[in-house]
């Protein structure tokens, strides 16, 4: 199969990434890295999620994050809602789409959201008629379609049951998530494999953590299959405080970096998403965990 020509890229380091952070990030700063990301030419951002502030206190200013962002027109900004309350809420800062999240893994389901994978898709289902009754787009995230921090690796079969759910609700595409980026790009392919029966290439993104440094090999291996959406976090950034020891998605940077340097086209500036890696990677008061980042800042500095 050819490759395609045009990559579109979500950055998800404001919400995958900023959940996941020990120290508190104030909203200005969160802002700040959303304003940075699209003025690098990102067209679509994770920016938050509303979920509940007991369990992931990084993302209690939901609504005020959403409130401070200067739109960009053609940008489109996503939020995850985990259930009723999570929507009603996340409407309300008139997100372009919002993200319901389950979990191929029966155990990773109930250790995220507090419930069985049937009985997540039983609270999705109302959330994502809402959303599209009101004119929000609807994507459904799938972690562990490898492997999971609890259970082992995931057979592909339990990757295809969760996305025939996400379908029958009404989802209009899926990310294949590597939760804790344990994946090789032969299971990676599996798993979009097991997807596709549900939803066509074009509606499905890749959403690699790079924990064993496969994430780009695993890109590599999605693209040759044709996906052309991927999520990535700006330096690196991100983690799930439900899979402990897992780090990051793959870097914006090192996947811009590959991509342009396969002649594909992803509408960023890669010295600007540098940048904006560098300021929220200076906040953080660290180096930004990508190799392209860290190359590139290094032959400035040289
Ligand atoms: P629960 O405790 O079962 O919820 O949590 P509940 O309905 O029984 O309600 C209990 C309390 O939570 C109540 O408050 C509710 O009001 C409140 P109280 O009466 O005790 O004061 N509550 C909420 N508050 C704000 N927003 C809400 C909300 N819902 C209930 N939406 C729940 C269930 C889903 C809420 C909880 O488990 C939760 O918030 N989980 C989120 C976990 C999370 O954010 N994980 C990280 C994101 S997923 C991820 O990173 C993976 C991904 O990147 C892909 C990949 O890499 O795999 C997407
Ligand atoms: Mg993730």
């Amino acid at each position: 199969m050819p490759l395609p020509s045009r990559v579109q890229l979500i950055d998800v380091g404001p919400r995958d990434g900023l959940q996941n952070e020990k120290q508190p990030v104030p909203a200005s700063v969160k802002i700040e890295l959303v304003h940075r990301l699209q003025a690098a030419g990102l067209t679509e951002i994770e920016v938050t999620s509303f979920v509940s502030p007991k369990w992931v206190p990084q993302m209690a200013d939901n609504a005020q994050v959403m409130a401070g962002i200067q739109r960009q027109a053609g940008v489109r900004y996503s939020v995850l809602t985990p259930n009723a309350q999570g929507f009603e809420a996340a409407r309300l800062s008139k997100p372009d789409e919002i993200v319901v999240f389950g979990a191929a893994s029966e155990a990773f389901s109930q250790k995220n959201i507090n419930c069985s994978i049937a009985e997540s898709i039983e609270r999705f289902a109302p959330v994502v008629q809402a959303a599209l009754a009101a004119g929000i787009a609807v994507r459904g995230a799938m972690s562990c379609t490898v492997g999971c921090p609890y259970e082992g690796d995931i057979a592909p079969e339990r990757v295809a049951y969760l996305a025939g759910l996400m379908k029958q609700i009404g989802v209009q595409r899926v990310d294949v998530a590597d939760t804790i980026g344990a994946g090789t790009p032969l299971k990676v392919q599996k798993a979009i494999e097991a997807t596709l029966p549900y939803f066509d290439v074009d509606h499905i993104c890749g959403h690699f953590h790079d924990t064993y440094g496969q994430a780009l090999a695993n890109t590599l291996a999605s693209l040759q299959m044709g996906v052309w959406n991927f999520q990535s976090s700006v330096a690196g950034l991100g983690g799930c405080p439900y899979a402990k020891g897992a780090t990051g998605n793959v870097s914006t940077e090192d996947v811009v970096y590959m991509l342009h340097g396969m002649g594909i086209a992803t509408g960023i500036d890669l010295d600007k998403l540098v940048d904006a890696g560098a300021f929220i990677s200076d906040f953080l008061g660290r180096q930004p965990n990508s190799n392209v980042a860290k190359a590139i800042l290094n032959k400035r500095a040289g």
